[in-house]
């Protein structure tokens, strides 16, 4: 049976890559994909997963989340997306529109009428998934996991100490994590071991269709930033780690532990906090990525691509 899924994400170009392994791969089910700021504003990202989606021939319906963290100013990250967050000129502008229904709402609804457990795929801030457990907490017993992106075993991204997706909303990725709702967080500890090398890149070039031809030269867009700032010999493949990881958990090593967010301002603000030994005793939802098998997590990918136009 197909697990069912909600996307939620702010695409955003390895969000991109993330929908159209999901929508490539027969074990999901994608209910419909919520959107959220973060990369680039949420009239982008929304756009960006309608002209994906639109670019698949996918109808799957998609709902625009919340534009802005719970406190907070709000940031972006066009320095490694571009200013539209998605800057793929042959996947045209969106020929559908948005649901009318927002993302809370379609999650809420879709939740709570669900005869089986649904499982959230999470791979920007995490806001539109704590305003959805503080309107609505029962949702938690129809949730099977929330897969998500964020945070860092070790260093940040858009601050010293915090990744992107947490620090765009601390608040939110707390709630989050003091949720009794099973998770798996893919932090920068992980994903920048999914390097898109130029090896890499080739063999989606040479799988000779329309995706590998487009998603390659994605991928040497988003480069630009990990080749200058962190030397990297090609960009860093974030978001897909948590697609590939529903595919295939072996492709990674996980281990139980508490996960917390700094949530007080200064040098650490956003950063999250791993109690790999259970000092504080408490409760812990949380199976945090350690290590991947690159290699096979690259084969997934390729694979993926290669069944789309
Ligand atoms: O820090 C990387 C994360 O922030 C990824 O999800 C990327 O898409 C951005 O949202
Ligand atoms: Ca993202």
């Amino acid at each position: 049976m197909a697990i069912p899924v909600i996307m939620d994400c702010d695409p955003g170009i390895d969000d991109a890559f993330s929908l159209a392994m999901a929508i490539a791969a027969d074990d999901l089910n994608i209910l419909g994909v919520t959107t959220t700021y973060g990369n680039v504003g949420l009239s982008y990202t929304t756009a960006n997963a309608l002209r994906i989606l639109d670019w698949f021939g996918s109808d799957i319906p998609v709902y625009p989340g919340i534009d802005r963290a719970l406190l907070g100013k709000l940031v972006d990250a066009s320095e490694y997306h571009g200013a539209t967050g998605l800057e793929a000129p042959e996947i045209g502008p969106p020929t559908n529109s948005p649901q009318a229904e927002d993302a809370v709402s379609f999650l809420i609804r879709t939740l709570q009428a669900s005869q089986e457990k649904i499982t959230i795929v999470a791979s920007g801030p995490l806001t539109n998934l704590a305003v959805m457990l503080r309107l609505a907490p029962d949702v938690t017993s129809k949730i099977e996991r929330i897969v998500f992106m964020g945070g860092s075993t070790d260093y940040g991204n858009d601050s010293p100490a915090a990744e992107f997706n947490m620090l765009c909303d601390p608040h939110a990725a707390q709630i989050i994590l003091d949720a009794n709702v099973p998770k798996t967080m893919f932090g920068l500890n992980v994903t920048h071991q999914a390097i898109a090398t130029p090896a890499r890149v080739r063999a989606m070039r040479d799988l000779g269709n329309d995706t590998g031809r487009v998603f390659a030269d994605m991928s040497v867009f988003f480069e630009k930033v990990y080749r200058e700032r962190y030397g990297f010999e090609g960009s860093a493949l974030h978001d897909p780690c948590t697609v590939a990881w529903l595919l295939k958990p072996e492709l990674f090593e996980t281990r139980r532990m508490r996960v917390d967010v700094e949530t007080n301002s200064g040098l650490s603000f956003g950063r999250t906090v791993h109690d790999i030994w259970n000092i504080a005793g408490n409760s812990c939802h949380t199976d945090v990525a350690l290590n991947a098998n690159v290699d096979g997590f690259f084969a997934l990918l390729t694979d993926l691509l290669s069944r789309l136009r």
